[in-house]
């Protein structure tokens, strides 16, 4: 069955770009973003691989690491990541998985033999320091993805783990957020003694102090 979202992210052993890791004990304590790539010297990867590395800072500020997963070997990730430099004009400064046998892109659910049958599609999970799938997502392998909507979930994720609210529709940082719906109006008061405002029972908006 495919990973849901509060499974635990299957641990594993693996050799990347920047050596051997056993993957829960990689993550620690932080958050993490597992992301893979159909095929080692494919042009959309080497972009996004590109992007995610000069934006690797951002991750950081919001204590989230990064790895990559294609499922070719190491060998070829190194010459590959020459590629990536030269091109994109910043140099691999994150672990890239080398999985040739597949096992771990299976595990994962990575490879869907209806949309191409040996490589993985481009799959996202955000895992959070108690190594549970807090957020998956699904591109072809021809939809090179937004790292601005990776940061962009990951702040909501934050956000909802430290207090009880959802985000709306396109949010962003700094944007009005929603209690949720569990917690009652007396808990709210308690919670948020700034007030909310009230559209519907269920629809309670509320300003939140950034940071
Ligand atoms: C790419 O990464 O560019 C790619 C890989 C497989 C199919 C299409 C594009």
């Amino acid at each position: 069955m495919a990973l849901q979202l509060g499974d635990i992210a299957p641990d594993f052993e693996a050799e990347t770009t920047q050596g051997p890791i056993r993957f829960h004990d990689w993550i620690g304590s932080d958050w993490a973003i597992l992301f893979s790539h159909p095929k080692d010297f494919t042009p959309v990867c080497t972009t996004e691989l590109g992007a995610f590395a000069k934006r690797k800072a951002e991750f950081e500020r919001r204590g989230v690491k990064i790895i990559g997963l294609s499922v070719d070997p190491v060998t070829d990730h190194e010459r590959w990541a020459e590629d990536i430099r030269e091109t994109q004009g910043s140099a691999l400064n994150f672990p890239l998985i080398g999985d040739p046998d597949r096992k771990i892109a299976d595990t994962y659910g990575m490879i869907h033999p209806k949309a191409i049958d040996t490589l993985t599609v481009r799959s996202v999970f955000v895992i959070g320091p108690d190594k549970k799938v807090k957020l998956t997502l699904t591109y072809p392998a021809s939809t090179g993805r937004s790292v601005n909507e990776i940061l962009r979930v990951i702040d909501s994720l934050q956000l909802t783990a430290k207090h009880q609210v959802a985000t709306p529709v396109d949010w962003k940082p700094g944007d009005d957020v929603i209690i949720v719906p569990s917690l009652s109006d007396d808990e709210a008061r308690r919670r948020f003694p700034q007030g909310w405002k009230t559209l519907k029972p269920y629809l309670r908006v509320i300003a939140l102090p950034r940071g």
